[in-house]
């Protein structure tokens, strides 16, 4: 009998150890950094002076309204060209292309005149826009500056108008809308400088939630 209490009570004792440990998280404090999850890989197109198509890489960049994005834009080539003319291209990098995507963020046209020529792509004229289209990616927007926020000379963040959205036939699924999961869009890792591909499809918006209603 003392034995069964015995035993009873150190199984009890062991259950509540285990349940401390697995509750327990240990959890480290950062300084504020540009770490908002996850961060797209963005090649912003346009022309240079003399009609040679060029483009950048931005990571800082989302949507703005239903029409509209946003791209906080340093002083570059590109920065050059948009306060030319407003119209300019984005495309989202992918596997396939994250070489040269990240070559066109780390060398400027300034310098590079056949920067576009040694990263390897070919583009067309917008329909739409005095911008390029680059034939290596999935999908582009044509896009117009609406407005230019805080401008100085370090540059400025731009508010975009999406005029029209491109999409290779390719990419595109059954119901004829362009399907991401077949587009191996890379996504920028600002915390250790990577590139991470996209994954699988595991929901369903606006509607698996339902589940816990
Ligand atoms: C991963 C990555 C993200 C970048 N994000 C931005 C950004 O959000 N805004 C920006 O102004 N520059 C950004 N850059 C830097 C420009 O892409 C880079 O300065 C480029 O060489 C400018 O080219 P250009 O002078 O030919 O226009 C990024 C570069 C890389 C590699």
């Amino acid at each position: 009998m003392t034995t069964t209490r015995l035993l009873n009570n150190q199984h009890i004792e062991l259950v509540l150890y285990r349940k401390t440990l697995l509750e327990y998280r240990i959890m480290k404090n950062f300084k504020p950094k540009a770490w908002l999850l996850p961060q797209p890989v963005v090649i912003i197109g346009t022309y240079d002076a003399d009609g040679t198509p060029n483009a950048m890489n931005a990571a800082w960049a989302g949507q703005w309204d239903m029409n509209e994005i946003m791209i906080s834009l340093g002083s570059h080539a590109t920065t050059e060209n948009l306060n030319r003319c407003p119209d300019f291209t984005v495309s989202f990098a992918t596997v396939e292309t994250m070489v040269s995507a990240d070559y066109v963020g780390i060398v400027s046209g300034k310098k590079v005149k056949d920067k576009i020529e040694k990263a390897g792509w070919k583009s067309t004229k917008g329909e739409n826009v005095e911008a390029p289209v680059f034939s290596c990616f999935p999908m582009t927007m044509e896009c117009r500056i609406k407005e230019k926020l805080f401008e100085s000379e370090t540059g400025f963040y731009l508010i975009g108008e999406i005029v029209n959205i491109v999409c290779d036939e390719t990419y595109l699924a059954e119901d004829g809308k362009p399907d991401v999961e077949k587009m191996n869009i890379i996504s920028f890792d600002p915390i250790h400088n990577g590139y991470i591909a996209l994954g699988k499809r595991v929901g369903n918006a606006f509607h698996d939630g339902t589940a816990l209603k």
